[in-house]
């Protein structure tokens, strides 16, 4: 049985950080952010919002587009590096404030990969039979480790869900190949001491390698090439890297998602987020071939080809 996506939501706080917001907090300005990194604003949650606040919110909006209700879903998976706490785990307290009687429930930390290692996780268990319903949610608040005195980090973040309802559809869609990994020797290069605390250089070589690699990959693996692609929807993290992404895969931007300009960094939701809006704007059909790719602190990181 292959494994697709549902039904998808989203949840991104109102308040607004736009760039000059930040040119007073830090020695900083618009046009280096822009230039650098390609974001313009990013949404900032209040101090009465959480991360299981913001997946609650997406995750009731993919039940809804995916006609399933919380008692059918079989397990819950929350990809988050800013649970509430460290336990109990977002995914129970999403369990039980959504009514998901029977399912299983767990976080899991593998960064801006998350997204992309809960969808590969959900297919194992689908693929098998063992479960139908797969609840994935890609959540963040990292406002809250944020270190706002810290020009080289304070300008790429923001806060934000998104969620995926997961279950079995027909040969040939959903997910026809991944590829996930993992170098633990690059942790040191991003990682949360209190704060988050990066080396951009360093993280921006690795996620230019291995970004673009990753997409040629997954498509290796199910026996496509670069022309079969119609859309890119890469891990928004900085525009150069996406698009060193998109130039692997000889794509027309048009044909790249592009919401970090409205959203900066949102890790693990970035990727879900992305989907909802690529959705809602057209841009992905029916039969569409999807590929997905993140890389993360870890260092993680993970792509999926999928047919919609
Ligand atoms: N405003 C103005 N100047 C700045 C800022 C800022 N916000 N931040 C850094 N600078 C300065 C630096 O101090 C440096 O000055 P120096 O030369 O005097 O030391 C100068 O700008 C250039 O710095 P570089 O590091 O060379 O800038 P670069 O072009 O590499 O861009 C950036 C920096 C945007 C951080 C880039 O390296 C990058 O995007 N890296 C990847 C980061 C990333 O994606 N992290 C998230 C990973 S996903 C996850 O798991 C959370």
């Amino acid at each position: 049985m292959n494994a697709g996506v549902l039904g998808l939501g989203r949840a991104l706080p109102e308040k607004i950080l736009t760039n000059s917001d930040l040119e007073k907090m830090v020695d900083t300005s618009d046009e280096w952010i822009r230039t650098r990194t390609g974001i313009r604003e990013r949404r900032i949650a209040d101090d009465q919002t959480d991360t299981s606040d913001l997946a609650y919110q997406s995750a009731v909006e993919a039940l809804k587009n995916a006609n399933i209700t919380a008692e059918e879903l079989d397990l819950i998976l929350v990809a988050t590096v800013t649970p509430d706490q460290p336990f109990p785990s977002v995914a129970c307290m999403l369990q039980e404030r959504l009514g998901a009687k029977k399912a299983a429930a767990m976080d899991l930390s593998a960064a801006c990969a998350g997204f992309m290692y809960g969808m590969i996780t959900a297919q194992q268990f689908i693929k098998t039979n063992a479960y139908k319903y797969v609840l994935v949610v890609g959540v963040e608040k990292l406002s809250k480790i944020t270190d706002w005195d810290d020009r080289n980090t304070a300008v790429l973040f923001g806060d934000g869900a998104g969620a995926a309802v997961m279950g079995p559809v027909s040969e040939g869609r959903g997910i026809l190949s991944f590829e996930l990994g993992a170098d633990g020797s690059g942790g040191k290069y991003l990682y949360q001491d209190e704060n988050i605390v990066m080396n951009g250089r360093e993280v921006f070589k690795f996620a230019v390698r291995q970004m673009g690699e990753s997409c040629i990959n997954v498509l290796e693996k199910a026996g496509l090439s670069k022309e079969d692609v119609d859309f890119l929807i890469p891990h928004q993290a900085n525009i150069r890297i996406m698009e060193a992404a998109r130039q692997r895969l000889d794509l027309p931007v048009e044909k790249m998602s592009m919401t970090v300009e409205k959203y900066g960094n949102t890790s693990a939701s970035s990727i879900p987020i992305a989907m909802v809006e690529e959705l809602e704007a057209g841009k992905i059909k029916d039969d569409d071939l999807i590929v997905m790719v993140g890389f993360g602190g870890g260092l993680t990181w993970g792509a999926i080809a999928l047919r919609w």
